[in-house]
């Protein structure tokens, strides 16, 4: 087997992450910079991941196994490369699973990407337990892109271009564990559950339509509206609250953690690039490692299809 090389987006979620997984649409940007994987053929399994070969029991090789399972792909010698920070909410495993699965596939230019699809999301139920799939669908896609759990994924066309900052948070993000504590909620006060993520449904179908008509104050409000629903959910944390207080006090229109929270990172949206590069300033200089990201209105995927555009990042 010749070396086949794969890539997979990063993401950041606008608004929905944790209510996606109870149904309510995701709104997500699939970046530009993510993960790339190269197989060769091998007698067992092996995963390089940047430079360190890794152990025999590290759950990748699990997930490799599993993505290879659903492909009936033979054992592979996998070297992957991350380009987004590892557990700030930034999809690094399904960006990493989504180029796994393309380079076992034969490659970017493998033109099955369903198949890549139920490879990659093998991939992210071995990590992360039971996911909803905004992760793994934002990997193969790029611009914006309004995802259903087991439903529809539809790019979002923009009026006006994005101009965000991502700025990573200390602890890690913890996904599979705060996917639990919010079912937790759901499991023990039902009604009240049900209040909040009607809230937020209502928050992502106001910012779907901020984003077609370049409302771009309204979905910062938005924004910051989500946030405070997610902090019920006690899924911020002190760091993520200075951090969006940060980039607010910059002139971010709005700003809120993005991804599984608990830790990780937050987004912030800008009015232009200038102020998106003074949010950067102002988070770097109080210590959260930043990037801008732009997403222009013509960035949007064909959903059959993949590769292309996708938010490009600079910083
Ligand atoms: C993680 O990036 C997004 C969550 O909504 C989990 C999921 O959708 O599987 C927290």
């Amino acid at each position: 087997m010749p070396e086949k090389r794969g890539t997979g987006r990063g993401k950041v979620i606008l608004l929905g992450e944790h209510a996606v997984v109870h149904g309510v649409p995701a709104l997500v940007v699939g970046l530009e910079r993510g993960a790339e994987a190269t197989a060769t053929a091998a007698s067992q399994d092996e995963i390089v991941l940047g430079g360190m070969t890794l152990d025999g029991d590290h759950e990748l090789l699990s997930a490799l196994a599993a993505a290879r399972q659903v492909l009936g792909a033979p054992p592979v010698r996998l070297q992957l490369e991350l380009h987004i920070p590892a557990g700030a909410g930034l999809g690094a495993s399904a960006a990493l699973g989504v180029a796994a699965a393309r380079a076992l596939l034969g490659g970017d230019e493998t033109s099955d990407e369903a198949a890549v699809a139920r490879a990659a999301d093998a991939w992210e139920t071995v990590l992360h337990g039971n996911p909803s799939g905004v992760d793994r669908a934002a990997a193969q896609l790029g611009g914006v892109l309004c995802f259903v759990k087991n439903g529809a994924i539809e790019p979002v066309p923009l009026r006006k271009a994005l101009h965000l900052v991502v700025a990573v948070a200390a602890p890690p993000a913890k996904t599979k564990e705060m996917v639990a504590m919010v079912a937790d909620l759901k499991e023990s006060n039902p009604t009240q559950f049900d209040k909040n993520l009607g809230a937020i449904r209502s928050l992502v179908e106001n910012a779907n339509v901020c984003l077609r008509g370049g409302d771009l104050v309204s979905l910062g409000k938005l924004m910051d509206l989500c946030q405070m629903v997610l902090a019920g959910w006690m899924l911020s944390t002190e760091g993520l609250e200075i951090a969006c207080k940060v980039a607010r006090g910059a002139g971010a229109l709005g700003a809120k953690l993005t991804g599984s929270g608990g830790g990780g990172a937050i987004v912030a949206l800008a009015p232009d690039p200038a102020i998106a590069g003074r949010v950067q300033t102002a988070l770097a200089a109080r210590g959260f490692p930043a990037f801008a990201c732009q997403v222009d209105p013509d960035q949007n995927d064909d959903p059959d299809g993949h590769s292309h555009h996708g938010g490009h990042a600079h910083g």
